[in-house]
């Protein structure tokens, strides 16, 4: 039998490159729901293509005119997707949903008991422990799709409790790596988008950029993998060949490499435990010639300082990080903010609000709106000052 699989997020960068693993495993996967917020075309069209009855479109309006246009069934709004996902009968969701948005498709599957390939890191970034929780009570797992965490959770499977002395993430460094932050203050929109090594969705480009990916990545890998901050490294790899590493108390370090295209964790995440052909070329280290690392430079890229900081705070400190961030992210790529000011607000917003201990998941959306609130209030101080 197939296995079942909701895809969330299908008309992303994520979900396109899910829905092409999917289609070349017929035989062991079966799409039997799709969501986006609005591109309602796309969506009726990935449907048709994948024999997929129900759709649900996060915006009530593009709901409406998917409705008017397609004979199968739509579901709208948030309560629409959390639907989508506990009445499919599926034995796998992949949260393809970019931003904090994804968290209710995260919680729906957990709560349900579903297995998780997890995509949307702002799930762990902003519900932490309280999503690792819920996956543990209802025995669902999180297999992690971001390269960097698939790698190890690789490297990891293989190796007994109590073994492990580090995680090393690698960073492609974006691309600014190397300049300073003189060099930084007039970057336009498009340079911030011209990733070096992934093609991936606006967000988590400018991300990449400012290191804000490598930081929300950080606080992702101690919720999925258990390792507190002090033992969690970032190291910059410009080539993006080397996933990410695990070092061991006996002083082996172990890595796992390949060519950056995500369709390999993708494909190890809807798989799981078995592993399939995915059209990549064999790694050739020859070709390569080499390899080179060097340190992240924080002090430049404040942002992954100020990740590294809200995870080791605590609380409400990265669900209030995540949506300054987010806020911030959009004003820059709507032209309303300078790049290095990305960090300024939201180190401003942490600076503002206290963090508080996380009793639920209501308190979380309470933390998120304010810091919402706040940082929406900054972005127009600066942009009517520039
Ligand atoms: N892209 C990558 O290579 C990559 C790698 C590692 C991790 N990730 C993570 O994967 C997630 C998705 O990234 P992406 O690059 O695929 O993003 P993307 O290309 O921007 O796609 C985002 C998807 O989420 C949907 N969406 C956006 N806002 C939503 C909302 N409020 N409610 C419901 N659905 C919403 C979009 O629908 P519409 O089309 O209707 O807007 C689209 O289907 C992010 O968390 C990112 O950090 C991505």
């Amino acid at each position: 039998m197939p296995r079942r699989v909701v895809i969330l997020g299908s008309t992303g960068s994520i979900g396109v490159q899910a829905l092409d693993v999917v289609q070349r495993s017929a035989q062991e996967l079966r799409v039997v729901g799709l969501s986006a917020q609005a591109s309602w075309e796309t969506l009726i069209e990935q449907a048709e293509r994948f024999g997929v009855r129900r759709i649900a479109l996060s915006d009530p309006d593009a709901a409406a005119r998917a409705a008017e246009h397609w004979s199968g069934e739509v579901l709208s709004g948030p309560d629409g997707l959390v639907a989508l996902v506990s009445e499919a009968e599926c034995d796998l969701v992949l949260n393809g949903i970019v931003g904090s948005a994804g968290l209710m498709g995260t919680i729906a599957a957990l709560g349900e008991g579903i297995d998780l390939a997890l995509a949307n890191k702002e799930s762990l970034v902003v519900g932490g422990e309280l999503v690792t929780q819920l996956g543990e009570a209802t025995g669902a797992t999180i297999i992690p799709v971001d390269s960097e965490h698939s790698a190890l959770h690789q490297l990891l499977a293989a190796e007994r409790p109590g073994v492990l002395e580090r995680l090393i993430l690698t960073a492609s460094g974006g691309p600014f790596r190397g300049r300073d932050r003189s060099e930084l203050l007039d970057v336009t929109v498009d340079e911030a988008l011209a990733h070096p090594t992934w093609s991936m969705g606006g967000k988590i480009t400018i991300d990449s950029a400012t290191l804000m990916n490598k930081g929300l990545e950080l606080i992702e890998a101690h919720h999925l993998f258990g390792v507190p901050y002090s033992q969690i490294d970032v190291v910059v790899h410009p080539q993006s060949i080397v996933h990410s590493l695990i070092q061991l108390c006996d002083g082996a370090t172990l890595a796992h490499l390949g060519y950056p295209d995500m369709r390999v964790p993708i494909s190890y995440a809807l798989h799981h435990p078995e592993r399939v052909d995915v059209p990549v070329g064999a790694l050739d280290l020859v070709r390569l010639g080499a390899l080179t690392f060097e340190r992240a430079d924080d002090r430049t890229f404040a942002c992954l300082r100020l990740a590294r900081d809200a995870g080791i705070a605590g609380g409400t400190a990265p669900c209030t990080l995540n949506a300054a961030n987010e806020v911030a992210v959009h004003a820059f790529l709507a032209g309303r903010l300078g790049f290095l000011q990305i960090a300024e607000v939201i180190e401003s917003v942490l600076e503002r609000v206290e963090p508080e201990r996380v009793h639920s998941f209501d308190s979380l959306a309470d933390a998120d709106a304010r810091a919402r609130r706040i940082a929406g209030e900054l972005v127009s101080e600066r942009s009517g000052r520039g």
